[in-house]
């Protein structure tokens, strides 16, 4: 099946305009098992997504592995995004060395059994490395070497984002974009195009609030981020329902869910908002389960968002939202 395709910034890769996040392959999401977590990527493969994003960190390598495994029994290679710096322990950006990143990336290639990873992001370094010649220095030597053909960084804030596109080997930075989380809209999407930097908007659903699935009675297994980071105790915040009170977006999304109206799935509504803003070139929703893939994909096909839809989500996002997001990423 074939799904629109974007370039993805200057890399020479053409990836499609639904991706899937693999987060959830690896852990923090409550039990993904290898039967299930085969079924969502060769699912995600079969409906035409050519772009997966992973990490080393997540389950501590399981998500990268998993791929691997599945990409073996398969024909169709597609372009496999992953991350390094996490592993640093203390993660503080004195461990952001050479000899760390090499090593990091070494890992990545072993776990995903490829000679040349396709494009490795910085997994929201401290910022210290922003300004960090060494990290730069050694990416490119990486690149040079054919261990990585591409890099970019994975942001915490517009901020850090405007900072990471001054390095001119970023390819590509990957940003939390969703109908809850404008501010990118601003600054950050029109600087990454004359920049030519691709888009990787995650976070896309709001952790599952933009899906209009739950309600204020909801709860996560112990083993969710959702219920141990809801907080912030043990990463930033922001990646946990895109830092908005659980409470706040569920209602939120209600209203949302109306503006997407009774025929339309709010989830694959709130994913078509993303890959119509100017400067996107992937989205990368997280998936548990099949049915929840092919929701997804969907929203390559549905129809643009009519302008009194747009503007109904602004007021949205200006009355309940913004007070609780905007400044602060
Ligand atoms: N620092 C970073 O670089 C970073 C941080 C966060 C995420 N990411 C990447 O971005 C990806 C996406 O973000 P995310 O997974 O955190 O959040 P997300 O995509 O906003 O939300 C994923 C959750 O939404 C629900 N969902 C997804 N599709 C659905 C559908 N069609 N119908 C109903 N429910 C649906 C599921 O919730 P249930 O589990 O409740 O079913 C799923 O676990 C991650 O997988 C990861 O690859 C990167």
């Amino acid at each position: 099946m074939s799904m629109e395709q974007r370039p993805l910034g200057r890399t020479g890769a053409d990836v499609s305009v639904i991706g899937l996040g693999t987060w959830q392959l690896g852990g923090d999401w409550g039990d993904v098992d290898d039967d299930a977590a085969a079924e969502v990527l060769d699912a995600a493969l079969d409906a035409g997504v050519t772009l997966l994003d992973t990490a080393d960190v997540y389950g501590d390598g399981r998500s990268e592995v998993r791929i691997r495994q599945s990409l073996a029994a398969r024909s169709d290679r597609p372009f496999v995004a992953t991350k390094a710096g996490r592993r640093a322990d203390p993660f503080e950006a004195a461990q952001y060395t050479p000899e760390n990143l090499r090593a990091w990336v070494d890992r990545s290639r072993r776990n995903l059994g490829v000679d040349t990873l396709d494009l490795v992001q910085l997994h929201c370094p401290p910022p210290a490395t922003y300004e960090d010649d060494r990290v730069y220095d050694t990416l490119d030597a990486l690149v040079a070497e054919e261990a990585i053909a591409a890099y970019g960084v994975s942001v915490e804030s517009v901020a850090e984002g405007l900072r990471a596109i001054q390095r001119p080997g970023v390819q590509s930075l990957q940003v939390i974009l969703n109908i809850f989380r404008r501010k990118p809209l601003e600054e950050l999407l029109p600087a990454a195009r004359r920049a030519d930097v691709g888009i990787l908007a995650r976070v896309p659903l709001a952790s599952g609030l933009l899906t209009g699935k739950y309600d204020e009675s909801t709860t996560f297994p112990a083993d969710d981020h959702r219920n141990f980071n809801r907080h912030g105790e043990a990463f930033d915040v922001g990646e946990t329902f895109a830092g908005v009170p659980f409470e706040v977006g569920v209602d939120a999304a209600r209203e949302v869910a109306a503006i997407a109206g009774p025929d339309v799935p709010t989830s694959a509504f709130a994913l078509r908002w993303v890959i119509d803003q100017p400067g996107v070139t992937t989205v990368i929703p997280g998936a548990r389960n099949v049915s929840q893939v092919r929701g997804n994909v969907a929203a390559a096909t549905l129809a643009p968002l009519s302008q009194s839809q747009l503007s109904d989500l602004e007021r949205v996002y200006d009355e309940r939202i913004r007070a609780h997001v905007h400044d602060r990423w």
